[in-house]
């Protein structure tokens, strides 16, 4: 082990972290902040002068600027991107013993929201390259039961929601997208939450947008569903206190409104950015670790920067050695969550799943990371993989 150490110290990568004076961050909110901090600041007086915290002006005012940026007709600000699914299966009128098709490799989210309601969530493996749910496999999972699906737009890249509309069509499915992740995405020149009959994304802070907080949002072109989505988020209010049906408590907060205006204004620059960080780390890493794909009809938000290896383990016990933060996202599919554990799936029968769960690696990744910066995370991957 002291051996080992006193080799590492010579490496590049130490040499040139020796040289920082604070360490690497995976997400740099700290810095956003510093940057926005005057317009933030503002927006956030205004909301407090005004004392509209519930249902302010700042809600309406992000819906529109969400609704134009996404090219949707309905963006509606919920409390939370689980709460954005939840209110699209409740418009839906999801109910116990109905089945919904989900990606196996997934944030829980996805999943739990069908189940919450009493509803099966139906596991479909995924693609090996974007680790969105594979379509072949997606037919036969449908049976009587199904109802709908939820494809996941993972780590910033929408996933094949053409050929997933055109199935579902074909059954009488809906589909919603989960763009949880993929908030500004591209898919074939539109935009994620615009693609498919309902969407869902949330604003959590480490998101693409992400508020100081928790936040979300539903997009639709249905004015019917819009319209049902408004009142469930609302206690089932029609108007006030005339309750047409049974509802929650799924606003978005006035301040976390507010703070999402402003950063909306600077979304694109920030994307423009991570795609610089994500291309240098696609050219000097390609060699030792697998790097994403984006499809090329895709463009990626890089929710994400999730590399595979057979030898993730040690790679993330030397980067942190060297004060560089690492993520798995995620380490059990969902098939394997002990919560499912009654409906007894096998590992066998979710093969890319079970086997990416155990390579991904999710590395630094924000608009703020230096060239040098990348240049060194990539440098220590690469020592790691020798
Ligand atoms: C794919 C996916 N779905 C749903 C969610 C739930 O969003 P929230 O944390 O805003 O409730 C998340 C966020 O963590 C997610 O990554």
């Amino acid at each position: 082990m002291g051996a080992a150490r006193k080799k590492r110290v010579q490496t590049i990568s130490d040499l040139q972290l020796a040289r920082r004076r604070v360490g690497l961050n995976f997400i740099d909110l700290q810095e956003q902040f510093r940057r926005y901090k005057t317009e933030i600041m503002e927006e956030v007086q205004k909301v407090l002068e005004s004392a509209q915290f519930i249902m302010g002006p700042a809600v309406a005012e992000l819906e529109k600027a969400l609704a134009s940026h996404t090219g949707v007709k309905h963006a509606i600000g919920c409390a939370s991107g689980t709460d954005a699914l939840v209110l699209g299966l409740l418009a839906h009128g999801i109910k116990p013993g109905d089945e919904v098709i989900v990606p196996d490799f997934t944030f829980f989210a996805t999943a739990e929201v069908v189940a919450f309601l009493g509803a099966v969530p139906v596991f479909v493996d995924v693609d090996e390259e974007t680790f969105n749910i594979d379509v072949r496999l997606i037919e036969r999972h449908i049976t009587k039961r199904t109802k709908g699906i939820i494809p996941v737009s993972l780590f910033g890249q929408c996933a094949d929601l053409d050929e997933i509309n055109a199935l579902a069509a074909s059954h009488s499915l809906w589909v919603m997208e989960d763009a949880a992740q993929s908030y500004g995405a591209s898919y074939k020149g539109r935009k994620s939450g615009s693609i498919t009959q309902i969407a869902a994304t949330s604003f959590f802070p480490a998101k693409p947008l992400g508020c100081y907080g928790d936040g979300g949002a539903f997009f639709t072109n249905d004015d019917g569903i819009a319209r049902c989505v408004r009142e469930l988020l609302n206690h089932g209010q029609s108007e006030r206190y005339k309750h047409s049906r049974l509802g929650i408590n799924g606003r978005l907060d006035t301040l976390q409104a507010a703070i999402l205006v402003v950063k909306l204004r600077h979304f694109d620059d920030e994307m423009r950015a991570k795609r610089r960080v994500a291309s240098v780390y696609q050219e000097k890493l390609k060699g030792c670790v697998k790097v994403p794909r984006v499809r090329a009809h895709n463009e990626s938000v890089w929710a994400q920067f999730t590399v595979r290896s057979s030898k993730r383990d040690s790679i993330v016990g030397y980067l942190k050695e060297k004060n560089i933060p690492t993520a798995i996202h995620y380490p059990i599919p969902l098939h394997a969550q002990e919560v499912f554990s009654a409906i007894r799936l096998r590992d066998d029968d979710f093969p890319v799943s079970t086997r990416v769960s155990n390579e991904v690696l999710s590395l630094p990744m924000h608009p703020f990371l230096p060239d040098a910066d990348a240049d060194l995370i990539c440098r220590a991957v690469i020592e790691a993989c020798k």
